[in-house]
């Protein structure tokens, strides 16, 4: 039975605990079954708590509970206990017995590949024991764990290491979901940091054996994060030792624990032969963001977990700045809003919409959200860009001396805002409580020498916003002259009417208006300007990211139009990809990003957005279309272009060689719609770094000439976990619509589809649902495969189910066919037994 009424939380109901927790011991016992946790609480009533003593606790066998010394006699229920506790500070003890190899829901304590690992954001603690497991309850741990494994690990300083044995101390008060305990045979690449004071940092990343030649990318990408805060933020590293623990079965990228960080194998262990540019690209930044966790959510942490957009939001916006220096800013902007728009404006379109704050959850896990982590990183860049850089930083600064050992609120990050630069972000917080994306809507006029943008600004009324107000966006505009110079250069407009103008004057002739610059908010904008601006945007303007969105447009509405009307694609885009790719003077990278065409679930966006039904064969159809009519137009400087780009130099993952390598990729796919993959194949057999081999073989499987590789690659590979997920992925990647649930099904009965472990089965599910025209294949294989796996996953894995759900919450906008097919498909789920109250929350909520 589903959890009979489930319960939903409110932020309006929040209420602080009634009692301060002075320390914590525990001492773990290991047991693959049997783990014993004995811990002692020191409580002490606050002045206006209600008394009420509740603490968590889920899976649990309690064996002892003790309140000073004396046996207490605890109320349990499903989901913690009560117990009548004495009016003034005392000690609580208890004893607790949990099952880890039995844990495959890998929250709480749990095994991985032989080791103990725990996952305790956001509600994970109270499956180790009883506790009070919430964010705004911070106190001082101790731990001691007790087993016979060479390596035992948990947060803070280690204070005392003998046979089977191992403590340690966190001098930092923090809220149960950063605890973090790991055991196990684990190897060690050692490193260190001396802090901006001169103190000595030991940087530790534990990987299990056979590992050990994938680890030096990470150290340094971990040094070269803690360089940059204390360079750019000022913050400092605040304890002697770092650990970071690489796991292979893990929900999520990586988790932040106080000093012990603990990642996802696929997101720290790197090296040339086994990893794409693109994994190193991503490995370096969730280094980056766990590690800045550290200030922006260990530090300053979350009063209730409405405010996660607090650490998340800001922590996302620290680890973009920190790749844009690292490497390019203005391709990282354009990754990043590419991965908006697709990630973060369907889920904004559907029924899973919801504000970065949002004001009521049932299960907390299913709000790790684009809008939460994406949207919300892209406010704190909005709120830069309004009061400024400089007053940015010293606001931050604010923020960390205020705030530094407390559990905080939305109200408090944006008060450091106003309190040091004077202004009222009553208008801006609305960003935070409305859900939806604007669209603003832009207009010209001139009008004997003076030049006017008017804007139009608008919300959709949704379930979550039935009335939305008008927000304030920073719009950067700046314009050119006929001849292509700044005649004004970026300024940042600053709309907070539902529609308002802004002129500009003392110009000679009539500019081309370039605005939204650098994608300054998360907003559609809707332009009824001549579409030969765009054009002349794609030759001339100084904006890299507004450059590049001028093209994007056009391929946009090109491939539109062919959807909409069989039209064949735009001479002008042929003609801008020509220019551009021939232009020595831009960034590889850049040129790479440039050929890039819209995703079809973003055109399937688009086409719902302007109140058409998209269909996914049109649209497969249209983008295959537009590659070959490409690959006909610019074939003759694919070779060329692709033999400049060769790296000769020995393989270095930066952002240089990387940007060569994307390029000559870019040119390889052109080639294999000529060439039937001949060029992808010597590619392959010459490569020695992986980002060539996959991108090789990717191009081979579309062209058909890809079977032998594929089974070299497997033979060659077969050991490797991580490598191997992307041989899942790609067969599903590369197939045609027609083939891609019957491929996808096979890949599940391959004998290392450990589809328990969910980096694999993403990596086919993943896949299958990123596919669009495959997932939405019209017979519905592409739906029924999906709904059969994730009933099949959820008693297992009830948090992955949940969020791979979500490839189901653009349903409503196809056609009634498919709809009827996917809504069999969402109640078949449904109608499970025992259906976790995650996977419940989200089907219910997509169902509507
Ligand atoms: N807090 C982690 C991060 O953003 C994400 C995470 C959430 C990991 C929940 C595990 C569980 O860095
Ligand atoms: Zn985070």
């Amino acid at each position: 039975m589903r959890d009979a009424a489930p319960t939903t939380i409110y932020l309006s109901d929040y209420r602080p605990f009634g009692f301060d927790v002075i320390s914590v011991e525990l001492t773990f016992t290991l047991h693959p079954n049997r783990t014993r946790v004995a811990s002692r609480i020191a409580f002490a009533p606050r002045p206006n708590g209600d008394g009420r003593f509740f603490l968590h606790g889920e899976d649990l066998k309690l064996i002892s509970a003790r309140i000073d010394g004396a046996p207490a006699e605890p109320d349990i229920t499903d989901d913690g206990l009560t117990c009548a506790v004495p009016d003034r500070p005392f000690i609580w003890e208890a004893e607790v017995e949990t099952d880890p190899a039995g844990n495959t829901a890998l929250e709480g304590l749990y095994m991985s590949g032989g080791m103990y690992c725990t996952q305790c954001e956001a509600e994970g603690f109270r499956k180790i024991t009883y506790y009070p497991d919430r964010p705004d309850v911070m106190s001082v741990f101790t731990v001691h764990i007790h087993g016979p494994h060479p390596v035992l690990l948990s947060n803070g300083n280690p204070v005392n290491r003998s046979e089977n044995q191992a403590s340690w101390h966190d001098p930092w008060p923090k809220p149960a979901y950063l605890f973090a305990l790991v055991a196990g045979e684990l190897h060690n690449h050692p490193g260190s940091f001396t802090t901006k004071s001169g103190r000595e940092v030991e940087l530790n990343l534990w990987v299990r054996p056979g590992d050990e030649g994938k680890c030096e990318f990470g150290m340094q990408a971990l040094k070269d994060s803690m360089k940059w805060d204390e360079d750019v933020y000022g913050r400092e590293y605040d304890l002697d030792i770092f650990n970071i623990v690489a796991v292979d079965d893990f929900n999520m990228g990586a988790m932040e624990n106080k000093g012990l960080n603990v990642f996802n194998s696929s997101a720290v262990l790197a090296s040339p032969d086994t990893s794409t540019d693109m994994n190193f690209e991503r490995i370096e930044a969730i280094i980056a963001h766990e590690y800045f966790h550290n200030w922006t959510g260990n530090r300053i942490t979350c009063r209730d977990w409405f405010q996660l957009c607090l650490k998340e939001g800001l922590t996302v916006y620290r680890d973009s700045q920190f790749t844009s220096d690292m490497r390019s800013a203005p391709v990282k902007r354009i990754s990043d809003v590419i991965d908006l728009r697709g990630r973060q404006f369907a889920e904004d379109q559907g029924p899973l919409a919801h504000p970065v704050r949002p004001e009521s959850f049932q299960e907390i896990n299913n709000f790790y959200t684009a809008t939460v982590y994406e949207k919300g990183a892209e406010l704190i860049r909005m709120l830069r860009c309004l009061v400024g850089a400089d007053a940015y930083s010293k606001a931050v600064d604010l923020y960390f001396d205020r705030h530094d050992g407390e559990a905080c609120t939305i109200e408090d990050w944006l008060r450091v805002f106003e309190d040091q630069t004077g202004r009222n972000l009553t208008q801006f917080m609305r960003w935070y409580s409305q859900a939806g994306t604007p669209t603003l809507k832009v207009e010209e006029e001139w009008n004997s020498g003076v030049y006017t943008l008017i804007f139009t600004q608008s919300l959709k009324p949704s379930d979550a916003t039935p009335d939305p107000l008008p927000q304030v966006i920073p719009i950067a505009a700046g314009l050119l002259a006929p001849d292509g110079r700044e005649a004004v250069p970026t300024q940042v407009l600053e709309m907070t009417e539902a529609t308002q103008s802004f002129s500009f004057e003392g110009l000679d002739a009539r500019p081309v208006p370039s605005v939204m610059r650098g994608f300054s908010a998360p907003v559609v904008l809707e332009s009824d300007l001549p579409v030969a601006h765009r054009a002349f945007l794609l030759a001339h303007d100084t904006d890299p990211f507004n450059r590049w969105e001028a093209g994007r447009s056009i391929a946009r509405d090109s491939l539109l139009n062919a959807i909409r009307t069989g039209a064949a694609p735009d001479p002008a885009y042929m003609d801008g990809m020509r220019v551009t790719l021939q232009d020595d003077t831009l960034d590889p990278a850049y040129r790479a990003l440039m050929l890039g065409l819209p995703g079809q679930s973003d055109l399937a966006t688009a086409l719902h957005k302007e109140g058409t039904t998209p269909d996914p064969d049109a649209i497969y159809a249209a983008t295959e279309a537009m590659r070959d009519a490409r690959a006909a137009h610019l074939g003759d400087l694919a070779q060329p272009v692709y033999a400049a780009h060769q790296v000769t130099e020995p393989f270095s993952p930066d952002a240089r060689q990387a940007g060569h390598r994307a390029l000559a990729n870019a040119m390889l796919a052109l080639l294999g719609r000529l060439d039937g993959g001949a060029q992808a194949a010597r590619q392959y057999a010459a490569a020695d770094n992986m980002t060539q081999k996959l991108a090789a073989l990717s191009v081979m499987l579309e062209a058909g000439n890809g079977d032998d590789a594929l089974a070299a690659f497997e033979a060659e590979w077969k050991d490797d976990r991580l490598v191997m997920d992307k041989w899942f992925a790609l067969q599903v990647v590369a197939s045609r619509p027609d083939q891609t649930a019957k491929i996808a099904a096979r890949l599940t009965e391959h004998p290392d589809f450990n589809w328990k472990n969910p980096n694999r089965f993403r990596s086919v599910m993943g896949a299958l649902a990123g596919h669009h025209p495959g997932f939405h294949a019209k017979d519905g294989a592409g739906y029924h495969l999906l709904a059969d796996w994730l009933i099949r996953l959820d008693p297992v894995n009830p948090q992955t189910t949940a969020r791979m759900c979500s490839a189901f919450q653009t349903w409503r906008r196809y056609d009634d066919a498919r709809q009827t097919l996917i809504a069999a498909e969402l109640d078949r789920i449904l109608a499970t037994p025992d259906l976790s109250r995650d996977t419940t929350e989200m089907l219910t909520r997509i169902r509507g």
